[in-house]
């Protein structure tokens, strides 16, 4: 890793180390046999100080918490992830699925928590950088602004590994793998139940998008997939499109606001189960059956969602699975290891009608 080539061209540049010394390429000046003994002294000395570094550096940056792997090795990994925040029910659970499965793996997890803001992220990735860890992975809070602090980590010689969410950045070198779901696919699933579900009804169908957060990878491709499968039965229109940052605060807001300027909607597509919550408060107090007045399709299946779709309240769930921990650490071992990894990973997902959900229930982990 660059880090670790760093230290030895330091070493040799040091002015007062032998490279210092006076034999340089032109050779000027011949030391005495006592000026050599005290040149050796001092680059010994410092080789000796960067033998130290170096080992405080392969364990991981050096951080107050990092620790062994056990039997004495030096060897344990640390990883520095940067989460998105806690704004779902889908969020907490892959929290804890990286945070289970980096202590089940033996690695030493840095985690911390944007709440939601690109800046933070970017403030948590330079903070890794500094501390030295071996691997980074992040979920994007948004698609786009990330070359200039990805290549800072780059240029540190660390590599970066993306979950759940992508960027949008063209030079595709500036990460190891992308680990998640297809997006695309999931909207593509909610349009096609969409079709299916409206495709002997007799009026215009009036679909209400709750979008996930403005700019993210979810929001975005999760609306084009389904626009891209509904365009096929033109009585299918999309009257209003807005974003509730997957809260469920968000998503209640924006159905209570929806409720008074459409209030013949005939069904809501959220982009998760959270907003689809909180869009079943808004229509329960306007006093309207969610699941029968208004259709409702999300994406997730997290226990919430589930619970509400086998009671009838969401009438579909495309699954967005938040497991994604295990498959993580293998990843970042293999890195670490200097193994290939697939440029990316995509992670395996079904959909639920309210009667697979009543089954899959009560063995549901999140
Ligand atoms: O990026 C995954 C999405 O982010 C989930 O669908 C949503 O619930 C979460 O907040």
């Amino acid at each position: 890793m660059l880090r670790r080539q760093n230290v030895n061209p330091n070493i040799l540049n040091e002015p007062g180390g032998a490279a210092g010394s006076g034999r340089g390429a032109t050779g000027h000046t011949t030391l005495k046999e006592e000026d050599l003994v005290t040149a050796l002294r001092k680059t010994l000395g410092i080789a000796a100080a960067s033998l130290v570094l170096l080992a405080a550096t392969a364990c991981g940056g050096g951080g107050s918490d990092t620790a062994s792997s056990g039997g004495g090795g030096n060897d344990q990994i640390t990883l520095g992830f940067a989460q998105v925040g806690a704004e779902s029910g889908w969020r907490t659970a892959n929290t804890k699925s990286i945070q289970d499965s980096a202590k089940d793996a033996g690695i030493n997890l840095k985690f911390s928590d944007a709440q939601q803001k690109q800046e933070n992220q970017i403030k948590a990735i330079r903070s890794y950088i500094q501390q030295k860890v071996d691997v980074i992975a992040f979920s994007p809070v948004v698609e786009s602004g990330w070359d200039t602090v990805l290549k800072e980590a780059k240029d540190a010689g660390i590599p970066v590994v993306l979950t759940d969410r992508s960027v949008d950045s063209q030079d595709t070198s500036l990460y190891v793998t992308f680990l998640g779901s297809d997006f695309i696919a999931e909207g593509k699933k909610a349009g096609e139940w969409t079709v299916k579900n409206f495709a002997n009804a007799s009026g215009e169908v009036k679909i209400a998008q709750l979008e996930g957060t403005t700019g993210s990878a979810p929001a975005i491709d999760r609306a084009e997939g389904f626009a891209d499968v509904i365009k096929s039965d033109p009585k299918l229109k999309i009257v209003a499109s807005q974003t509730g940052d997957f809260t469920r605060a968000g998503g209640k807001q924006v159905t209570e606001a929806l409720l008074k300027s459409n209030p013949d909607i005939t069904m809501i597509y959220a982009h998760n189960d959270d907003m689809a919550l909180g869009a079943i408060e808004a229509i329960e107090a306007a006093g309207k059956v969610p699941g029968k007045d208004i259709t409702i399709v999300s994406v997730d299946a997290v226990h919430d969602g589930m619970q509400a779709l086998s009671d009838g309240k969401i009438n579909f769930i495309v699954e967005c699975s938040p497991l994604l921990g295990p498959q993580l650490m293998d990843v970042v071992k293999k890195v670490k290891a200097g193994e290939s990894v697939e440029k990316r990973i995509v992670t395996e997902e079904t959909t639920f009608t309210p009667e697979q959900a009543k089954e899959a229930l009560p063995s549901r982990q999140y």
